[in-house]
């Protein structure tokens, strides 16, 4: 394999010296960018790029060739991946968001659910993983990732997106046995396959908590974070003589972050509805973390722009552990010289916070 250049992403992640801040951003692959919508519509839809290497590799390339200062790569791809493999037929209508055919609404749909073999059962995703890290040629490390038990099953339960979670709700409070069967099924899906594709060469995984805010307190620690654990002692630590550092993200989870930095994990990702600073205080030594820009910045222009990631850089303060990103996915109505601008403020206004 071929060595790294740029390990700074990885060295924060550790808490190790960088020289400034390494910096990425959720759905950094995506529709803000023209060259991305081409791709999409070169591939006929958004399926297609996930299933076939070579376009998934391409649109994951796309953002690194245009704005250098990106410090990894993150696999182009979907969390509904593993439902779709435990056979609920995914499908995306335009406009309107992931779809399944199927939907689980009682016990026998979740005791027939099978456990998906990623290399059987998800291999477009290993050889995306695999065609990826042969393109990158060691410019910056490949994140992989995967959604949350919690998340996951949201989708799964209520046929696509929610607002309200109603069923999934409504089977946690009547039927709490049969939504732990489906969360520890996923568990173990999501275990094997992010440790399948650290072992087809992604060099840190992050889980994705999208709904796991959507909880009461209570709950939370029972049905998301409980799962989550579990996952983070499964996994794959270790490969090709480096540690494989693992993200946890947990969005609307900053009233929750002591209990968070213990669960296992080496970063905890954070939106913007806390103070990285405060949060820093609270998780200690535990933890690095990764975050917090609200994305809605990006509509402001390049000055306020550079504004708030100087404070944001000044929240956290000195020291490593910080891995600027964005609190949430970037949004496709971004004008792509904003992200720019974002991002080289990133690495201009950061090397004063570090040796
Ligand atoms: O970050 C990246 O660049 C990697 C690619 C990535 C995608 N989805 C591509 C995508 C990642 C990491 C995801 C994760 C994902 N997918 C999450 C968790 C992260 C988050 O944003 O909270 C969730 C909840 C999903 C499920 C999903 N996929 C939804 C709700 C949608 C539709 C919403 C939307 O933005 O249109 C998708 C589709 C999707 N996944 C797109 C992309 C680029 C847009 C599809 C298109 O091109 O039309």
């Amino acid at each position: 394999m071929t060595a790294l250049k740029n390990d700074r992403f990885l060295r924060a992640l550790l808490k190790q010296p960088v020289d400034v801040t390494p910096v990425w951003m959720m759905r950094q692959a995506g529709r803000y960018l023209p060259e991305y919508r081409a791709s999409r519509a070169n591939a006929g839809d958004f399926m297609s790029l996930c299933m076939n290497p070579e376009f998934a590799c391409e649109v994951t390339l796309q953002p690194l060739d245009r704005y250098p200062q990106l410090d990894a790569a993150i696999l182009f791809s979907d969390i509904l991946t593993i439902p779709d493999a435990m056979g609920q037929g995914l499908y995306f209508e335009t406009g309107e968001g992931p779809r399944f055919k199927k939907v689980v609404s009682t016990l026998a749909d979740i005791e027939a659910l099978p456990i998906p073999d990623p290399h059987k059962d998800l291999g477009y995703v290993m050889d995306a993983v695999s065609t990826i890290r042969r393109e990158l040629n060691g410019r910056v490390p490949l994140i992989g990732f995967s959604g949350s038990p919690w998340t996951l099953a949201t989708y799964m339960v209520e046929g696509g997106s929610s607002k309200d979670f109603r069923k999934t709700k409504a089977m946690l409070y009547d039927n709490p046995q049969a939504m732990h069967l489906l969360l520890d099924k996923l568990a173990q899906s999501v275990t094997s396959y992010l440790n399948a594709q650290i072992m087809a060469g992604a060099q840190a995984v992050q889980i994705f908590d999208t709904w796991g805010g959507n909880l009461s307190a209570a709950a939370y620690q029972e049905f998301s974070l409980a799962y989550m654990r579990k996952i983070v002692s499964g996994l794959i630590r270790e490969h090709e003589g480096r540690k494989v550092p693992v993200i946890m993200f947990t969005k609307g989870g900053g009233l929750w972050l002591e209990s968070i930095a213990d669960a296992g994990a080496d970063a905890l990702g954070l939106d913007w509805t806390c103070d990285l600073g405060e949060a820093r205080q609270r998780v200690g030594n535990r933890v690095a973390l990764q975050g917090n820009m609200d994305p809605t910045v990006l509509y402001a222009k390049p000055e306020a722009i550079r504004t708030e990631v100087g404070r944001i850089l000044a929240s956290y303060g000195k020291g490593s552990g910080h891995v600027f990103n964005l609190g949430h996915g970037i949004t496709p109505e971004v004008n792509p010289e904003h992200a720019g601008a974002f991002l080289r403020a990133v690495h201009e206004l950061s090397a004063q916070y570090h040796e």
